[in-house]
């Protein structure tokens, strides 16, 4: 089956967070973000391409002056595993030194993407300080100890897509979150 074909409502087995969960839950985790951040200084990272919706929604709700940066890195490499290879892919890194960064990401799962990309940006580029927010984050045991600072919903150890997250490059434009039915996943995993 195409995925890119038909109504990508009708791909999911199930709704974990619909549109209005969504809005009030980042709304809450602005609010929480503008108070801790009241001194000024911050500097926005997206991990891209998931993290580009949360980020959109998000800073609409953090009502401080701030800087918007991106990173562009990849993991999953089509499937519905991760690799457990984080590849950077762009040269260029954000001028943050002496900023307090708060790097945002769709999800937290191994926590090989937070980790690398925090470690990276501190040795190569001295900011202030790293914290990181994200939508949501898997109940699984990490490979990389780390936990995010702000985390919107926690999901199960289940293969998720939409406000970002994708199968395939499909569906990061779902506005629900949710779980694929399995006729839509390649049977070859
Ligand atoms: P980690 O490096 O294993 O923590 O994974 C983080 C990255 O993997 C996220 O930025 C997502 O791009 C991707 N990812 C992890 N879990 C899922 C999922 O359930 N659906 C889609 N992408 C996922
Ligand atoms: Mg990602």
């Amino acid at each position: 089956m195409d995925p890119a074909s038909a109504n990508m409502h009708s791909h999911l087995e199930k709704v974990l967070f619909d549109r209005g969960q969504i809005r009030d839950r980042v709304a809450e985790m602005g609010a929480e973000i503008t108070r801790d951040y009241a001194r000024g200084g911050l500097s926005i990272i997206a991990v891209l391409q998931g993290g580009a919706l949360f980020m959109a929604d998000l800073i609409r709700e953090i009502h401080l002056p701030l800087q918007l940066d991106s990173i562009s890195v990849a993991s999953y490499h089509g499937g519905t595993e991760s690799s457990g290879e984080v590849k950077f892919q762009q040269n260029y890194l954000p001028d943050i030194r002496d900023r307090d960064v708060l790097l945002l990401d769709d999800i937290l799962d191994s926590g090989r993407t937070l980790a690398a990309v925090s470690a990276k940006l501190k040795v190569e580029c001295s900011p202030r300080s790293i914290r990181s927010a994200v939508l949501l984050s898997k109940r699984v045991e990490r490979d990389v100890a780390v936990e995010a600072d702000y985390v919107g919903f926690e999901v199960g150890n289940e293969f998720v897509v939409g406000y970002g997250l994708d199968y395939q490059g499909h569906y990061r434009n779902l506005p629900v979150v949710g779980v694929l039915k399995p006729s839509y996943i390649q049977s070859t995993e």
